[in-house]
């Protein structure tokens, strides 16, 4: 039974990448500033952002028409006042396509700095502290924590209970 044993392996390997994986659905985030607008002119950024919550080792994405636009990253005077003379970052890379590390919980103020900042092209970002991770880390393993039944645990004991059901059968 040389396939189907092959096959459980396979199966178990799965299951040990989605323990793997399974962390990652509370930790960064990539945001594409603009949604699918992008940067541009003529959208509300305070708008966008209004809703979202940045926290520390989020992204933030900024795809734009690279021979219009650029990104500046400025302080708060120079955020209000469209000023792109003394940009603490330029974040252009010439590709239209900038991702910007959110590593430090602090304000960060990006404006375009080819003009369409003075009609509404600047982005304010309030960057937090991530909340605390859920209390039983999955990467322990099934037999760790029975106290805490998330819905990914019971999800990756089934899917190991499965595993181990199936390989014994068909050995
Ligand atoms: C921002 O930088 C400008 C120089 O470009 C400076 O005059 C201003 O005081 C700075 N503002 C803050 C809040 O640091
Ligand atoms: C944050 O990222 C910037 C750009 O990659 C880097 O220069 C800076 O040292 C980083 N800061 C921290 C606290 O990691
Ligand atoms: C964006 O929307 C905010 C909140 O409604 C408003 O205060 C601000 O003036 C708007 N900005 C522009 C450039 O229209």
């Amino acid at each position: 039974m040389e396939v189907s044993s092959g096959f459980g392996l396979l199966l178990l390997g799965c299951c040990c990448a989605l323990l793997i994986m399974l962390p990652s659905g509370v930790s960064a985030k990539r945001w594409t500033v603009g949604g699918n607008k992008g940067w541009t002119s003529n959208v509300n950024y305070t708008i966008w952002a209004q809703d979202i919550k940045f926290y520390k080792g989020d992204w933030l994405f900024f795809v734009y028409d690279r021979n219009q636009n650029n990104v500046l990253q400025v302080n708060k005077t120079d955020y209000e006042s469209c000023n792109s003379e003394n940009p603490i970052h330029s974040w252009t890379t010439g590709a239209g396509r900038d991702v910007v590390p959110l590593n430090v919980t602090k304000h960060y103020y990006f404006i375009s700095g080819k003009g369409f900042c003075y009609g509404g092209m600047k982005l304010a970002v309030h960057v937090l502290n991530p909340p605390p991770p859920p209390r039983a880390s999955p990467v322990k393993g099934a037999n760790a924590a029975p106290s805490a039944h998330s819905g990914g645990q019971l999800f990756v004991r089934s899917a190991m209970a499965f595993v181990a059901v199936w390989t014994f059968a068909f050995q």
